[in-house]
Protein backbone atom coordinates (compact mmCIF):
# COMPACT_ATOMS: atom_id res chain seq x y z
CA UNK A 1 0.00 0.00 0.00
CA UNK A 2 1.71 3.47 -0.78
CA UNK A 3 1.30 5.36 1.84
CA UNK A 4 -0.98 8.55 -0.14
CA UNK A 5 -3.46 5.67 0.44
CA UNK A 6 -3.72 5.59 4.19
CA UNK A 7 -6.19 8.52 4.94
CA UNK A 8 -3.61 10.02 7.60
CA UNK A 9 -0.91 9.91 5.39
CA UNK A 10 -2.51 11.06 2.20
CA UNK A 11 -3.38 14.80 3.86
CA UNK A 12 0.07 15.17 4.98
CA UNK A 13 1.02 14.11 1.87
CA UNK A 14 -0.94 16.40 -0.35
CA UNK A 15 -0.54 19.24 1.82
CA UNK A 16 2.89 19.25 1.92
CA UNK A 17 2.93 19.25 -1.81
CA UNK A 18 0.90 22.09 -1.97
CA UNK A 19 2.21 24.48 0.23
CA UNK A 20 5.66 23.73 -1.82
CA UNK A 21 4.18 23.61 -5.09
CA UNK A 22 3.07 27.35 -3.71
CA UNK A 23 6.49 28.26 -2.75
CA UNK A 24 7.92 27.35 -6.15
CA UNK A 25 10.31 29.54 -7.25
CA UNK A 26 9.78 29.86 -11.10
CA UNK A 27 9.62 33.41 -12.60
CA UNK A 28 10.67 32.14 -15.96
CA UNK A 29 8.72 29.10 -16.68
CA UNK A 30 6.09 30.21 -14.74
CA UNK A 31 5.44 26.29 -13.85
CA UNK A 32 4.91 25.06 -10.72
CA UNK A 33 6.31 21.71 -9.38
CA UNK A 34 6.82 19.91 -5.94
CA UNK A 35 7.64 16.90 -5.13
CA UNK A 36 6.97 15.18 -1.60
CA UNK A 37 9.38 11.89 -0.62
CA UNK A 38 8.45 9.30 2.02
CA UNK A 39 11.49 7.62 3.34
CA UNK A 40 11.80 3.84 5.17
CA UNK A 41 10.74 4.97 8.52
CA UNK A 42 7.97 7.13 6.93
CA UNK A 43 9.93 10.62 7.73
CA UNK A 44 8.13 13.08 4.36
CA UNK A 45 10.60 15.94 2.90
CA UNK A 46 8.83 18.04 0.32
CA UNK A 47 11.21 20.10 -2.45
CA UNK A 48 9.84 22.67 -4.54
CA UNK A 49 11.87 24.28 -8.29
CA UNK A 50 14.11 26.72 -7.80
CA UNK A 51 14.92 28.75 -11.11
CA UNK A 52 18.13 31.02 -11.51
CA UNK A 53 18.59 34.04 -14.43
CA UNK A 54 21.09 31.93 -15.63
CA UNK A 55 18.67 29.25 -16.55
CA UNK A 56 20.78 26.19 -16.82
CA UNK A 57 21.35 26.51 -12.38
CA UNK A 58 17.67 25.63 -12.10
CA UNK A 59 17.21 22.91 -9.07
CA UNK A 60 13.92 20.47 -10.13
CA UNK A 61 11.34 19.34 -7.17
CA UNK A 62 12.49 16.03 -6.69
CA UNK A 63 16.63 16.92 -6.38
CA UNK A 64 15.36 19.69 -4.03
CA UNK A 65 13.39 17.58 -1.78
CA UNK A 66 16.38 14.59 -2.40
CA UNK A 67 18.78 17.62 -0.70
CA UNK A 68 16.37 18.00 2.55
CA UNK A 69 16.29 14.58 3.06
CA UNK A 70 19.93 13.84 3.17
CA UNK A 71 20.27 17.29 5.22
CA UNK A 72 18.21 15.71 7.88
CA UNK A 73 20.10 12.60 7.50
CA UNK A 74 17.89 10.04 5.75
CA UNK A 75 19.13 8.08 2.48
CA UNK A 76 16.65 5.88 1.80
CA UNK A 77 13.43 6.98 -0.78
CA UNK A 78 10.60 4.36 -0.17
CA UNK A 79 8.52 6.77 -2.15
CA UNK A 80 8.61 10.21 -4.21
CA UNK A 81 5.75 12.21 -5.30
CA UNK A 82 5.64 14.70 -7.84
CA UNK A 83 2.59 16.58 -7.90
CA UNK A 84 1.46 18.44 -11.35
CA UNK A 85 -0.98 21.17 -11.32
CA UNK A 86 -2.87 20.55 -14.81
CA UNK A 87 -4.51 17.30 -16.16
CA UNK A 88 -1.03 16.19 -17.04
CA UNK A 89 1.36 14.21 -15.22
CA UNK A 90 4.95 15.24 -14.72
CA UNK A 91 7.46 12.77 -15.13
CA UNK A 92 11.18 13.36 -13.51
CA UNK A 93 13.74 14.72 -16.26
CA UNK A 94 16.53 12.76 -16.55
CA UNK A 95 19.07 14.29 -13.85
CA UNK A 96 16.22 13.86 -11.14
CA UNK A 97 16.02 9.92 -12.13
CA UNK A 98 19.50 9.44 -11.31
CA UNK A 99 19.58 11.28 -8.51
CA UNK A 100 16.69 9.67 -7.34
CA UNK A 101 18.40 6.36 -8.49
CA UNK A 102 21.17 7.05 -5.89
CA UNK A 103 18.49 7.03 -3.05
CA UNK A 104 16.35 3.83 -4.04
CA UNK A 105 16.01 0.34 -4.44
CA UNK A 106 13.94 -2.23 -6.66
CA UNK A 107 11.17 -1.42 -4.80
CA UNK A 108 11.51 2.43 -4.25
CA UNK A 109 8.06 3.99 -6.15
CA UNK A 110 8.02 7.14 -7.95
CA UNK A 111 4.22 8.54 -7.98
CA UNK A 112 2.99 11.28 -10.76
CA UNK A 113 -0.04 12.91 -9.37
CA UNK A 114 -1.73 15.69 -11.92
CA UNK A 115 -4.36 18.22 -10.50
CA UNK A 116 -7.16 15.89 -10.07
CA UNK A 117 -5.22 13.40 -8.02
CA UNK A 118 -5.14 10.52 -10.62
CA UNK A 119 -1.91 9.06 -10.23
CA UNK A 120 0.75 6.68 -12.14
CA UNK A 121 2.99 4.74 -10.49
CA UNK A 122 6.53 3.42 -11.65
CA UNK A 123 9.67 1.81 -9.78
CA UNK A 124 12.46 3.76 -10.25
CA UNK A 125 14.33 1.33 -11.85
CA UNK A 126 11.26 1.30 -14.57
CA UNK A 127 11.95 5.15 -15.07
CA UNK A 128 16.03 4.50 -15.71
CA UNK A 129 17.07 1.19 -16.46
CA UNK A 130 20.82 0.53 -16.27
CA UNK A 131 21.22 3.34 -13.84
CA UNK A 132 25.14 4.36 -13.11
CA UNK A 133 26.03 2.69 -10.23
CA UNK A 134 30.04 3.39 -9.16
CA UNK A 135 29.99 0.01 -7.90
CA UNK A 136 28.13 -1.93 -10.79
CA UNK A 137 29.92 -0.23 -13.88
CA UNK A 138 30.14 -2.32 -16.42
CA UNK A 139 32.54 -0.09 -18.00
CA UNK A 140 35.93 -1.67 -18.93
CA UNK A 141 39.12 -0.29 -17.82
N1 LIG B 1 10.78 20.72 -13.27
C1 LIG B 1 10.78 20.07 -12.06
O1 LIG B 1 10.85 20.70 -10.99
N2 LIG B 1 10.70 18.72 -12.06
C2 LIG B 1 10.56 17.95 -13.18
O2 LIG B 1 10.51 16.73 -13.09
C3 LIG B 1 10.49 18.57 -14.50
C4 LIG B 1 10.73 20.04 -14.53
C5 LIG B 1 10.84 22.18 -13.27
C6 LIG B 1 12.14 22.77 -13.72
C7 LIG B 1 11.71 24.13 -14.20
O3 LIG B 1 11.69 25.04 -13.11
C8 LIG B 1 10.29 23.95 -14.68
O4 LIG B 1 9.86 22.70 -14.16
C9 LIG B 1 10.13 23.96 -16.18
O5 LIG B 1 10.98 23.07 -16.77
Amino acid sequence: MLAIEDPIFSKKIFQLGKDAQNNAYCPYSKFKVASVIVTKDNQVFSGCNVENASYSLTICAERSAIVQMITAGQTYIKEIYLFSNSSKFISPCGACRQMIAEFSDPSTKVILLNQESHMQVFTASELLPLTFELETSNTQA
